[in-house]
């Protein structure tokens, strides 16, 4: 058995089921994201791995230890929520040595593990303040450490960073890998942001409506995602998606024929594919001197690459371009790609054909 097994979790509300089987194993050590929209399940599913909740069915094993009806206090896992609860009248230090003063660590191990955690998390000018005398920012960052400060067996985060500012999330979250490249924890990280999912994820299981529609590796996400879901959700700007029909003609939009490789045209034949949707990622689209004719509609400089929407046949295209681009809004250009790079979803149940 992995370091955490999730077995065909079920979670019903009511009438309406949250959680429709979920199956996850990871081996110790992994940091593990859940990411998803808004109110797909993620927050339900960590708090059935924290003990805060149980499922309606399924299990969850910690190591060989069945976990699933077990306590949180009896679990050996730090958590850090969305929403965190600091003692009010305790100081920072306090807060972030509490579970070490309650496990009997010697004071002058608490203070070194407090030093060590308050210069990472860059609060240590906060040690002796009280909780209410903090912005919102650094009242999670101590939340952070005091689940920092301890050892588990499993790492527990819920959004940790959604409530800082651009500039502080993206420190935090090297933060958070470096230190998970030092402790070796299993992690558990809940987001909705596929660029925190990306960068921290040993692997990645992509949520909707209460069911995971892949579980991989980063790279196995981004560049064989297995659902039309999956392809919009990861990556940005988003993969362009253009509906289109595929028959004795080949691939069709708009009256428009859209070329794919011989692998491509075999697999759709053989699953007797009629309707698809046709994915291009943004990067693998190039300015020509032909191919798909289009106007230029949006530039979007962001120094070392551009962005560029092009209004075409089969719709609007975004492209990513390195460095500036030449062209000018409304001017009239060619866009081109290599077929091999399209990724081809069935209409219907939007599982990928090839
Ligand atoms: N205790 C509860 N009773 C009823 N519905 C709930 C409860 N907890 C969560 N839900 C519902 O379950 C869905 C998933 O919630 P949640 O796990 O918090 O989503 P996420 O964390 O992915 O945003 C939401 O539609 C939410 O309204
Ligand atoms: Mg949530």
């Amino acid at each position: 058995m992995g370091a955490l097994t999730i077995s065909g979790i079920r979670k019903t509300f009511g009438k309406l089921e949250i959680l429709r089987g979920i199956d996850i194993e990871i081996e110790a050590g992994e940091f593990l994201i859940l990411v998803g929209p808004s109110g797909c399940g993620k927050s339900t599913l960590l708090g059935m791995i924290a003990g805060l909740d149980h499922p309606t069915s399924g299990s969850i094993h910690i190591g060989d230890r069945d976990v699933t009806y077990l306590p949180a206090k009896d679990r050996d896992i730090a958590m850090v929520f969305q929403s965190y609860a600091l003692y009010p009248n305790m100081t920072v230090a306090e807060n972030i040595a509490f579970a070490l003063e309650m496990r009997k660590v010697p004071k002058a191990e608490r203070d070194v593990t407090v030093q060590r955690v308050a210069e990472m998390l860059q609060i240590s000018h906060l040690l002796e303040r009280k909780p209410g005398a903090l912005s919102g920012g650094q009242r999670q960052r101590v939340a952070m450490g005091r689940a920092l400060a301890r050892d588990p067996k499993l790492f527990l985060f819920d959004e940790p960073l959604s409530n800082l500012d651009a500039k502080l999330r993206v420190e935090m979250r090297a933060e958070i890998k470096r230190l998970h490249q030092r402790t070796r924890t299993t992690t558990v990280y809940v987001t909705h942001d596929q660029v925190e999912a990306m960068t921290l994820g040993d692997r990645i299981a992509v949520m909707k409506e209460g069911t995971v529609q892949q579980f991989g590796t980063p790279d196995d996400i981004y560049t064989r995602p297995a659902t039309r879901f999956v392809a919009e959700f990861i990556g940005s700007p988003a993969m362009n998606l253009v509906s289109a029909e595929f028959g004795a003609q080949g691939v069709q939009c708009q009256g428009q024929a859209l070329a794919v490789t011989e692998a491509q045209r075999a697999a759709m034949a053989a699953a007797g594919t009629t309707g698809l949707a046709y994915g291009l990622r943004p990067e693998h689209l190039g300015f020509a001197t032909s191919g798909l004719a289009g106007r230029l509609d949006i530039v979007e400089p962001t120094g070392p690459e551009t962005y560029v929407t092009v209004d075409t046949a089969i719709g609007p295209l975004t492209a990513r371009v390195p460095g500036a681009v030449r062209h000018t809004v409304g001017e009239n250009v060619y866009l081109q790609w290599d077929p091999a790079t399209a990724h081809l979803f069935d209409a219907t149940s939007g599982n990928r054909l090839a």
